[in-house]
């Protein structure tokens, strides 16, 4: 059997290839003579599969799409407080270029606008680089996003510089609230040419994949940024990533992403896919027009929206049942899935509810295939107050999911791979036993 997605993507693209409304980015003249029809996407799933169809090898300049990566490489190499300082995480509702800082502090509003990605840029690295090392660590962080070396588009950048007045009048009063230092036109420079950086569709695919990888780049096994940054950068993508039509991405599409002059544009779906497409000509916003068009349909085609509610917490407690009976009954709360705080409240609350008609009882984890740290806590807890009230505990637990399975003070806990090591009559099912809904 073929797969059936790289069939949906090119079926997808030829719903939109008609559509020519929009413009090329006149503003940086390299930009406004690029092949307007080219069009093409990428799936990249956290595993590292990829998928495409069209010009997804095609080369264009990565412009505004370096934006959260390089937030990214800032927070991990300055932390978070020093970023924070210089750059909020409020969205502007504004144009990417809109020259706006916080009324007082001088503080560019979010990392997406370029008063905010310019400053970004100067926090990539260690303080004392010099500009062109700056670039350096920049060119090198991106192309680990990406799982590749990266190039730069020299004459990208030296079209975008002749007509930089705009982002230089943004440094300059940058400059002159303190937030940018030194020489705010090298700055500038190397936020540029951290905008010229060469991708694909499918390169940016792999660097959204990463994101929604937790920050380990699905091809090449390399953690990029630690997992506390991905959420940050995530955050700010959601709720900025879009500029003046986040909102209506927010609500429509519900992925966070980021857009590019060149007509490239992002989505990272935490812990399932990273999505790229790739169509030169742009809405009045600056997004790609026939980009959005793909995104709107791959979100409602595959229900990506991030605030899709998934199905109720109480699907983690698959069952109740007591095995065998009088003083060797068992009740076995039987558990599946993937265990959040929500999923372990429920058992918890079957717990409270049931477990004291029985001496002894078991957690079946064989149908876990994962638990957060918050459900082990819980679960762990629970655990120790049955053991406080006289219980005998266990955890049927064959692949481990529980790692350090330690109640703590006072608890206690047996630890078996199959429910049958704790039956005297296995297979026997005499008790009031139920199966919560
Ligand atoms: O700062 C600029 O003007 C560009 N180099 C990048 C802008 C950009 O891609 C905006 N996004 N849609």
């Amino acid at each position: 059997m073929r797969s059936m997605i790289p069939d949906y993507l090119a079926e997808a693209l030829g719903d939109v290839a008609s559509d020519a409304s929009g413009e090329t980015a006149g503003y940086i003249p390299e930009l406004a003579t690029a092949d307007p029809d080219r069009l093409g996407a990428a799936f990249a799933m956290v595993d590292g599969e990829v998928y495409g169809a069209g010009d997804i090898d095609t080369s264009f300049t990565i412009q505004s799409i370096s934006k959260p990566f390089v937030h990214a490489l800032a927070l991990a190499d300055r932390g978070f407080d020093s970023v924070l300082a210089k750059v909020g995480v409020e969205p502007s509702g504004e144009a990417f270029n809109e020259i706006s800082l916080e009324g007082g502090t001088g503080r560019p509003l979010n990392p997406m606008i370029n008063a905010g990605a310019i400053t970004v840029h100067s926090l990539a690295g260690a303080e004392d680089l010099r500009p062109a090392e700056r670039v350096e660590r920049v060119t090198d962080g991106l192309s680990s996003f990406a799982g590749r070396r990266l190039e730069m588009d020299e004459a990208v950048h030296a079209s975008e510089m002749e007509h930089a007045h705009r982002n230089l009048a943004i440094a300059y009063m940058l400059g002159s609230h303190g937030v940018l230092t030194g020489d705010v036109r090298a700055v500038v420079d190397g936020y540029v040419r951290q905008c010229s950086l060469l991708v694909t569709a499918r390169d940016l695919a792999v660097m959204a994949a990463t994101l929604a990888n937790r920050g380990v780049n699905p091809l090449t096994g390399e953690r990029v940024v630690p997992e506390r940054v991905v959420r940050q950068v995530l955050s700010v993508m959601y709720s900025c990533g879009m500029y003046d039509a986040a909102g209506d991405w927010a609500t429509q599409v519900g992925i966070p992403a980021k857009s590019g002059v060149a007509g490239g544009l992002i989505g990272a779906l935490p812990g399932q896919i990273g999505i790229a497409t790739f169509s030169p000509r742009l809405d009045r916003h600056g997004n790609s027009v026939r980009g959005v068009s793909l995104f709107e349909r791959f979100s409602s085609d595959m229900g990506l929206h991030v605030m899709e509610v998934p199905a109720a917490a109480r699907a983690a407690l698959r069952a109740n049942d007591v095995l065998g009976s009088g003083p060797d009954a068992l009740r076995v709360l039987q558990l599946q899935g993937g265990i959040r705080f929500a999923g372990a409240e429920r058992v918890v609350r079957e717990v409270v509810e049931t477990a004291h008609l029985d001496v002894r009882v078991a957690l079946d984890l064989t149908r876990v295939h994962s638990m957060d740290d918050v459900a082990r806590r819980v679960l762990l807890e629970a655990v120790r107050r049955l053991t406080l009230d006289g219980h005998e505990v266990y955890l049927v637990d064959p692949e481990a999911v529980m790692p350090d399975p330690d109640p703590g003070d006072g608890g206690r806990v047996t630890v078996v791979a199959d429910v049958d090591q704790l039956v005297h009559a296995p297979g026997q099912v005499t008790g009031p036993g139920s199966r919560p809904q």
